[in-house]
């Protein structure tokens, strides 16, 4: 089989490298990738946001699939390009990806599927916002009703921020925002595999969004991972696909738009139960880089069957026994800004511990020499018999890292290791 993953994170790097240990993968192609995909894929240069693009690069490659990596090019319809192109391709259309495009829209579709969600008030005005919070209540959930690569959310107890950050949000062309009941309770990411009918679960991960330990600072896309979930209910995969996922993948069928692709579904644990806190149309980084790391089943097969309408012949997925924690490496000033362009060191060192491997995010080849080139820089992770071995050898492998500035969370798995 030939592959084409376009995309340029550690998530993509994580699907590159298990397309690279399926034996039935000849041929892996990357678009536009980066220096730690490069080690495994050939590298394309194209715009990934122009369907066009990205089409006529699977054709001249003459790929069976390709997987779209980022929720941008989703929204931006490269699915539905490369589709029409008479190609396999995994990841939902461009009207199925608005479950991740608007916040509103995903309301709208949990309201009428019952999926249980905080209740929202949708403000296009600052007076309806200032309405809505006033309504609602602290602590304030305020959210960009678009992408906002995972730092659109502000979730405060202060009346002020919320309203800046509503205000910010309305000045943007056609800005609206979502004002939400506040969730309490630990959260939980469960990918859910669709062609559009059936479901398949992955394993959950929880991921540790706020850029420093303690869970403080500001919201990022995401600092580190671990999955499994010790102290998760042992139901709650069923319960999951039962009332969010299938229910969700049903309204999007009747709707005439069924969502073929990964349905993340990003949960709060409430002491009134399960609710989404919100929808994503990708796999999550850096959930992908532990659950990847735990599938033991070939992922190509995997990923034609959804893309091919055949997820029911698929024969049950199966997991390895080990536990996985990823520590991200961000550079200096993230996720406020970003320093670029330092040379890395540590990386053939680290990957070379036992049990680690290391993922490229945000990184540049300079003249042969591997520099940082954004904010979340590498995905350090670390396997073992349970969580507090596979933390260990993730820490082990961050410790040989060497990046001028840069910043980590020290605390990943910290409290499940201890379960
Ligand atoms: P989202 O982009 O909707 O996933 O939000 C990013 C993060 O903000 C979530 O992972 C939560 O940590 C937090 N968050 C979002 N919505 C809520 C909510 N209703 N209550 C509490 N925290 C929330
Ligand atoms: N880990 C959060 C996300 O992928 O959106």
């Amino acid at each position: 089989m030939k592959i084409l993953v376009v995309g340029t994170g550690a998530r993509e790097h994580a699907l590159v490298r298990a397309l690279s240990l399926d034996p039935a993968v000849d041929e892996l192609h990357a678009a536009p990738g980066n220096p730690g995909i490069g080690g495994l894929a050939t590298l394309h240069t194209v715009n990934p946001l122009d369907g066009r693009e990205v089409a006529e690069l699977a054709t001249d490659l003459g790929v069976d699939l390709v997987v779209v990596g980022p929720e941008a090019p989703l929204v931006a319809g490269v699915a539905d390009a490369v589709s029409a192109a008479g190609i396999a391709v995994f990841g939902p259309s461009g009207e199925a990806a608005r479950l991740e495009g608007s916040k509103a829209f995903a309301k709208e579709i949990m309201a009428a599927a019952g999926v249980p969600t905080a209740e929202p008030r949708v403000a296009t005005t600052i007076v309806e916002a200032e309405q809505a919070l006033d309504e609602l209540g602290a602590p304030y959930v305020v959210k960009d009703d678009g992408l906002a690569a995972g730092k659109g959310v502000v979730v405060t107890d202060d009346r002020h921020v919320a309203l800046e950050h509503a205000r910010t949000c309305l000045l943007k062309p056609g800005g609206r925002v979502v004002v939400e009941e506040f969730l309490d309770g630990p959260e939980v990411s469960l990918f859910v595999l669709s062609d559009g009918t059936d479901v398949v679960p992955l394993v959950p991960a929880q991921d540790f969004k706020r850029a420093l330990d303690g869970d403080e600072g500001p919201n990022t896309g995401g600092m580190g991972a671990y999955s499994p979930l010790p102290w998760a209910p042992a139901d709650l995969v069923d319960e999951v696909v039962e009332r969010v996922a299938r229910p969700t993948i049903a309204e999007m069928a009747r709707r005439g738009t069924p969502f073929a692709g990964v349905l993340y579904c990003g949960l709060a644990l409430t002491s009134a139960g399960v609710r989404v806190v919100e929808f994503n149309a990708r796999f999550g980084d850096p959930e992908t880089q532990v659950v990847l790391a735990r599938l033991a089943t070939p992922l190509a097969g995997v990923l034609m069957a959804v893309a091919q309408g055949r997820l029911s012949e698929l024969a049950p997925l199966e997991w390895r026994d080990d536990a996985a924690v990823t520590v991200v490496v961000a550079s200096e000033g993230y996720p406020t800004s970003s320093r670029t362009g330092d040379p890395i060191v540590g990386i053939v060192q680290a990957d070379a511990l036992d049990s680690v491997h290391v993922l490229h995010a945000g990184t540049a080849d300079r003249d042969g020499v591997v520099v940082s080139d954004g904010g979340r820089v590498l995905s350090v992770v670390g396997t073992g018999a349970d969580l507090a071995a596979a933390r260990e050898r993730a820490y082990a492998g961050v410790g040989l890292i060497g990046l001028v500035g840069s910043q980590h969370r020290t605390d990943i798995a910290l409290e499940a290791s201890r379960g």
